[in-house]
């Protein structure tokens, strides 16, 4: 476990306007300096993602917010990683750079050995609402991706199978997203990303609008797909309870500007073999963990 000291007080230099007044800002600076290599080339077999050194802020007209401090992080091949943290400090906002949407201002993002400065297939990103494309019918919309790319009919369509099966909705895939409930709606969003065989599903809390008894079959749903795909995962949530439950490692993040608070093992999945999934969460050593971390967020 590791405790990190907040340090506010390197923002406090940041300009409060959009416009550098001299050439010592952070901004000018960060375009001067070369972007950090991943720390380890020898070791990156393993590695998936790794983020160096990274700050975020937003520039905005009424004045500059921080959202991500010198974050550093190693994510490994096949991990699922959850971030949670207290709402507003950044967590979207990680996962974006993490995805390549956005760039930090500092520092660096790596997909393997590879520079991210754009969004790729590589990466999905599921968000919490589906943001399904309504005219289209849930075969189309799991074939978008694949057909966007290029690939083969036959390759489409066998993806287009595979990973409906996968989420339990082959048999409405002649139906349109409106025709399907919000949970149902959801698993189509994680078969379209799914699709494109991306080697990191980032999701942000992907089960946050879903009544409480779909989220946990959700999240059942999640663990096995997990299993069964070589996928690494990094998923935000706000929900302590969903990190434990399904995350080989949780990242509780500080307030904004976000920095790693603590970085916890988890391991109730080997654990959790045909054990129903309200025993593992009312178990005494998962209700110490969930705490544990739970006071990382409320303090
Ligand atoms: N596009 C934006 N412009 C300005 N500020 C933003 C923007 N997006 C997010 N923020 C601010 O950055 C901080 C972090 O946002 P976000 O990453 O969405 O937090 P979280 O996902 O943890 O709730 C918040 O204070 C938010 O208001
Ligand atoms: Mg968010």
């Amino acid at each position: 476990m590791v405790g990190v000291q907040r340090s506010q007080a390197r923002w406090d230099s940041v300009p409060t306007d959009s416009t550098p007044k001299n050439g010592s800002s952070k901004r000018t600076a960060s375009l001067n300096r070369a972007a950090p290599t991943p720390s380890d080339v020898s070791g990156l077999a393993a590695t998936e993602l790794e983020l160096c050194d990274v700050s975020f802020w937003y520039d905005t007209a009424t004045g500059v917010i921080p959202a991500i401090d010198s974050l550093s992080l190693k994510i490994a091949k096949g991990e699922f990683v959850s971030m949670v943290g207290p709402s507003g400090c950044g967590k979207s906002t990680l996962l974006r750079l993490m995805a390549g949407f956005l760039q930090a201002q500092e520092g660096a993002v790596y997909d393997e050995s590879t520079l991210v400065n754009g969004p790729d297939w590589r990466r999905g990103l599921v968000f919490q609402r589906p943001e399904l494309y309504p005219w289209l019918t849930v075969e189309a919309n799991v074939a978008f991706g694949p057909r966007m790319r290029g690939l083969a009919a036959a390759e489409r369509t066998k993806r287009v199978r595979h990973y409906l099966e996968l989420v339990k909705l082959w048999e409405f895939r002649r139906k349109r997203p409106y025709e399907l409930s919000g949970g149902m709606q959801q698993r189509v969003a994680i078969a379209r990303a799914l699709a494109n065989e991306p080697h990191i599903l980032l999701m942000d809390e992907p089960f946050g609008a879903l009544d409480a008894l779909t989220r946990e079959r959700m999240q059942d749903e999640l663990r096995q797909i997990h299993a069964r795909t070589a996928c690494t995962v990094v998923l935000v949530t706000h929900s302590v309870e969903e990190a434990v439950y399904l995350s080989s490692r949780c990242i509780a993040l500080t307030d904004r500007p976000a920095q790693i608070a603590a970085d916890i093992p988890i391991d109730f999945g080997a654990a959790s073999e045909g054990v129903q999934g309200r025993e593992i969460k009312a178990s005494r050593p998962f209700v110490a963990l969930r705490e544990q971390i739970m006071d990382y967020i409320w303090h």
